[in-house]
């Protein structure tokens, strides 16, 4: 029991084991890692599971959602800003921490349930003094402008002054252990102290010059000195008091982080000043409360009990956590970060990853933050014209990798750790993110029933979108046919080909999608659609131009059988395939790719068609799924994290339960036992959308046809059950399924409803 690892004091701060991820020592290689695992995210800001009293090891990030700051990187990337999580213990002058005293206990642990993370270790320093440290920190939910970390400190041999700094430190850059990548984002134009109590450092982005304050006063009963102290890039609040043996003290930090988003530059200074005198007066347990109960509700929401197998109960449940937590409640000008707000790597851009993975998610369980997301690429329209026009395309071109402004974020070069620049294609020829927008809006629609967004910013999306792939297609006179030329698909690894099967086929889905919403639009609502085709100017030939072309796209595939080519040429490749699974039964490499090229050989690194036949699965009979699943999977080494979650989805549609099973596992487990090696960079943000995923819609076989919600559960033999929450269209449904297949519904809220269960209708009641 993880509880059992921590002391009486912090129960309050514990839940049982579903809910806990624990660290059982310290192993300071393992710091990066447990920085991302252990971030705390409010769907405003995110702070790494960095210690307090910092260690040599780590990479101490703040971001804020939607700070973003170019300087002199490739990119604009989300800026790390002042960290303020550094609290330092000192008794006479020798530091209380983790690296420098001897461990004789530890302990740290993540607490989903109430979102915060908990730490206990008992430390003897060279002198032999003994203390016991245990605290809680967490980032609120309720108001998401503060923060707080409470420590218990029990000097356990010895009595003396205990001196504390509280350190606001704005010296933190990017990527501080890459040498080639380092940037520094932010410069200081203010440090200073907060009022009688508490110091307060104010930083700039340099490109846009955005303002962002950070203020934090500590409190500890007892305490004999107070002084603020500008070191440089640090402001300092110190404090002293007087510790006796055995006596625990309680040192509780209070903490506030506005932004120019939220706040005008000259108030900054002012609303932190008032949130954490206000935080500090009302005091932590209050607020820690508030924070806990809107926890509660979003849990109400989102969790998913797999019973009978408590690993991946708890790791399904890991994933909803970060994921959930990362979403904004309320900008509508942010989007989700391929790695979360939890580290580095890709600069907290927006992929497609947002759409195809994580959305289901959101539009099911939190369909007002589905909406926001929906938005996020509304507001970025005209910067998707602008990309396409750029380009020489017509329509909207959404951008490989999205930040703040909608421009390409994708960088055109990158560095390799030998040092060696390497051109960077990918923003050149992946466009296959511009139809995941348009089949996101689709999707969000279709599981909401939002026609209201459909029929006013979802249809200028898709129309333009549809523009985009109609330019983009070309006509190929000696064929008949339109093609897309020098192109990638989901596997970067063919880079670039003709033809991608998966973008030609969505591009066709698009253009379809858009003529059939315009005669609906016709139709039903035809003073809406006059606004749009009057807005975006959209005559009656340009759409009759589509029925052409969509019905002349190539889509390559084996003369004369079912089997799909990823692109033309595909089959013309070294046909290489794995044939050797390691203990966890993962494909190892081919020996082949030793000596020849990827490039040159079928071997891929992610669903591409088996994603196609996942997104457009109405499109493709048994035979050809089946056959082309079973092709395909010979062939991905699954080299992104995007991939085995689809193939467990797709692995049950063909009825291979217990390979899906284990690709479950496998993406469950992820950034648990950091399967990738590079969790140190942050979360999978689609792998935790495609865990989700495959759980509701591949064993709990939840699906939509005909705007009826369908349920046809095919639970693997190691679960007792599975429970879950979902919306469908204003109705909030409980579902639990039972180890032999049964179901049973009740309606929450909204409206009862008629739903499909293993084939029967049946009607879901209260
Ligand atoms: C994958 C992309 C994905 C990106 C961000 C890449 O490795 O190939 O499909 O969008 O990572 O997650």
């Amino acid at each position: 029991m993880v509880r059992e690892r921590f002391s009486e004091r912090l129960n309050q701060f514990l839940d049982d084991d579903r809910w806990m991820i624990l660290q059982d020592s310290y192993k300071p290689e393992e710091n990066l890692k447990y920085e991302s695992l252990f971030c705390l995210t409010n769907g405003y800001l995110g702070t790494r599971g960095s210690y307090e009293e910092g260690t040599t090891r780590s990479i101490p990030c703040t971001y804020v959602n939607g700070v973003f700051d170019k300087s002199e990187t490739f990119m604009r990337e989300l800026a790390n800003l002042p960290n303020w999580l550094g609290i330092k213990l000192y008794v006479e002058k020798e530091l209380v921490g983790i690296e420098n005293c001897e461990i004789l206990s530890f302990a740290r642990a993540l607490n989903m349930k109430k979102a915060c993370l908990v730490k206990q270790y008992h430390l003897r320093d060279r002198k032999g003094r003994e203390t016991l440290v245990e605290g809680v920190r967490f980032v609120s939910r309720a108001d998401v402008h503060r923060m707080a970390v409470k420590l218990y400190v029990t000097p356990l041999n010895y009595s003396g002054i205990i001196e504390i700094e509280n350190i606001i430190d704005g010296s933190v850059i990017n990527f501080c252990d890459a040498p080639r990548f380092k940037v520094k984002h932010i410069y200081l134009t203010a440090n200073e102290a907060l009022g009688e109590k508490g110091a307060y450092l104010e930083a700039a982005t340099r490109d846009n010059h955005l303002h962002v304050g950070c203020g934090a006063r500590v409190e500890v009963k007892g305490t004999k000195t107070v002084l603020f102290h500008d070191f440089g890039e640090q402001a300092v609040e110190f404090l002293d008091f007087d510790a006796a043996e055995g006596k625990t003290y309680e040192v509780v930090k209070y903490v506030s982080i506005y932004t120019e988003r939220e706040k005008c530059k000259e108030e900054i200074k002012e609303a932190i000043s008032r949130t954490v005198q206000e935080f500090a007066a009302e005091g932590f347990t209050k607020e820690f409360e508030k924070h806990t109960q809107v926890y509660e509700k979003l849990w109400n929401q989102a969790d998913i009990k797999i019973q009978g197998d408590e690993k991946l109960d708890q790791a399904v449940r890991f994933n909803i956590f970060h994921l959930m937590s990362t979403a904004s409640d309320f900008d509508d000008r942010v989007n989700i970060g391929a790695k979360l707000l939890h580290g580095e790597e890709y600069g907290g851009h927006a992929f497609w990853d947002t759409e195809l993975f994580m959305m289901p998610f959101f539009a099911y369980v939190f369909p007002e933050k589905a909406r926001n997301l929906e938005n996020y690429r509304y507001h970025l329209l005209d910067a998707a014209r602008a990309n396409a026009r750029k380009n020489g395309f017509c329509g909207a071109q959404y951008p490989w990798e999205s930040a703040d402004d909608g421009t390409e974020q994708c960088p055109d070069w990158t560095i390799e750790p030998d040092g060696t620049c390497y051109r960077c294609y990918v923003a050149v020829y992946e466009h296959h993110v511009t139809a995941a927008v348009a089949y996101g809006i689709a999707n969000y629609v279709k599981i909401t029933g939002d026609v209201g967004f459909l029929y006013g910013r979802g249809a200028e999306i898709l129309m333009e979108t549809a523009r985009f792939w109609a330019s983009r297609l070309q006509y190929v006179e000696e064929k008949d046919r339109y093609e897309i030329r020098q192109v990638t698909g989901p596997d970067e690894w063919h880079e670039p080909v003709d033809n991608n099967l998966y973008t030609n086929y969505l591009a066709r889905w698009n253009l379809r999608y858009c003529l059939e919403l315009a005669r609906v639009m016709r139709e039903t609502c035809p003073d809406k659609y006059q606004a749009l085709v009057e807005k975006i100017q959209i005559a009656e030939e340009e759409l009759n131009a589509w029925k052409q072309v969509q019905g002349k796209i190539y889509l390559p595939r084996k003369e004369g059988t079912p089997l799909l080519e990823q692109f033309e040429g595909y089959f013309d490749l070294q046909e290489v395939v794995i044939e050797k699974y390691d203990e966890n039964d993962w494909p190892i490499k081919p020996e082949a790719l030793k000596t020849v090229e990827r490039q040159s050989t079928q071997i891929i690194k992610q669903a591409d068609v088996v994603m196609l036949l996942h997104l457009l699965g109405e499109e493709f009979d048994e035979e050809t799924t089946k056959l082309n699943y079973s092709f395909y999977e010979k062939r991905t080494l699954h080299g992104s994290s995007l991939s085995p979650s689809i193939y467990a989805i797709m692995g049950l549609k063909v009825g291979d339960s217990s390979k899906a099973y284990r690709y479950l596992r496998r993406a469950a487990l992820l950034d648990l036992i950091d399967l990738q090696g590079n969790t140190r960079e942050g979360i999978h943000a689609a792998n935790a959308g495609g865990v989700w995923q495959t759980v509701i819609f591949g064993f709990a076989g939840v699906s939509i046809e005909d705007e009826v919600l369908h349920i046809h559960p095919n639970l693997p033999k190691e679960w007792e059950g599975l429970n879950f929450r979902i919306h469908h269209r204003g109705t909030s449904l409980e579902v639990a399924i039972s180890a032999d297949g049964s179901v049973e519904l009740t309606v929450l809220e909204g409206e009862e409803i008629t739903v499909c269960v293993n084939g029967e209708m049946r009607k879901a009641r209260r």
